[in-house]
């Protein structure tokens, strides 16, 4: 087993930041052993199928397809998500608006909220699991995208996230109109022949998870603009963008009527989330 992990290592240099730790994952995945397992008994042989689905799965890595599509899964806040090429691999990043979310979500006793282009259901799924007793509205236009959200909400035992297929707003009924308390997205927000859809994991992730329209910019435009009538007078939206967004996305908000703007920055200090608040109600 050492000399195949140490071939399977040699093969991922240079196409791979973490070759070893790489190597490692794909051996495990494919031998069903742990980490721990596999450094301990170096002379352990796998058997022909092991060997030659490790093999299989180097291949593909060195092909350049992302290794939580190859694995299947990705951690995203503490939660083993399944993840197919129908989803976006969820992003450390992401974190950062569940973690507002959250504050936002303090406020009100029981809130309404909305996760929209919810994809694996990353969002939906942690704030869900950090109060149960809401109910989360997760949606998404593609229903690969849903079907894989729901098998992972299933497989973590959360049962208070409802999943609706459709294009932004239109996902929802009409009777959700001025009942959601928040609303968090982390919309598609690449441009149309950025250059980064060509590095990393980006070529082989949904390009509708990824880009909107020419400029990057068109899901917040209309995220934005429809909030407003479906947001409870003082309810929250909270969206994820790129860093160069955030001046754009705080004119939208202020635009529609939002309140109390606020950008926020990840661990690497780039501007990620902006919020904004509804007037709170008349009289
Ligand atoms: C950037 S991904 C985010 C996925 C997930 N929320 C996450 O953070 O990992 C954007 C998601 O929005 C969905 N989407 C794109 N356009 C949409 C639209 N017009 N209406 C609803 N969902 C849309 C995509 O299918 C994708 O799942």
């Amino acid at each position: 087993m050492g000399a195949l992990l140490e071939e399977g290592r040699q093969r991922l240099l240079g196409k791979t930041d973490q070759p070893s730790q790489e190597a490692q994952i794909l051996l495990s995945h494919s031998s069903g052993l742990t980490h721990a397992q596999i450094i301990a008994n170096p002379d352990h042989s796998l058997s022909e199928k092991s060997t030659a689905d490790f093999t299989g799965l180097i291949d593909r890595r060195v092909n350049g397809e992302p290794i939580a599509y190859l694995c299947g899964a990705r951690e995203f806040w503490s939660l083993k998500l399944t993840v197919s090429k129908d989803v976006l691999i969820p992003r450390p990043e992401t974190e950062l608006l569940v973690e507002r979310t959250l504050i936002r979500m303090a406020l009100w006793e029981s809130p309404v909220v909305a996760d929209l282009g919810t994809g694996s259901g990353a969002v939906a799924l942690a704030l869900a699991k950090e109060s149960p007793p809401t109910r989360i509205i997760a949606t998404d236009r593609s229903d690969d995208a849903l079907g894989i959200a729901r098998q992972n909400s299933q497989q973590l035992g959360i049962n208070n996230v409802e999943f609706y297929c459709g294009r932004w707003f239109d996902a929802l009924g009409p009777k959700l109109k001025s009942r959601i308390n928040i609303i968090a997205s982390n919309p598609p927000y690449v441009m149309e022949g950025d250059p980064h859809l060509l590095q990393g994991d980006l070529p082989w992730e949904p390009r509708q998870a990824l880009i909107s329209g020419r400029d990057g910019l068109a899901a917040f435009g209309t995220i934005i603009s429809e909030a407003p009538r479906w947001l409870t007078p003082s309810g929250w939206l909270l969206l994820e963008h790129g860093p160069a967004q955030q001046d754009h996305v705080r004119v939208l908000m202020e635009e529609a009527g939002f309140l109390e703007i606020t950008g926020h920055s990840d661990l690497a200090g780039l501007p990620r989330v902006t919020e904004g608040q509804l007037p709170p109600p008349c009289g």
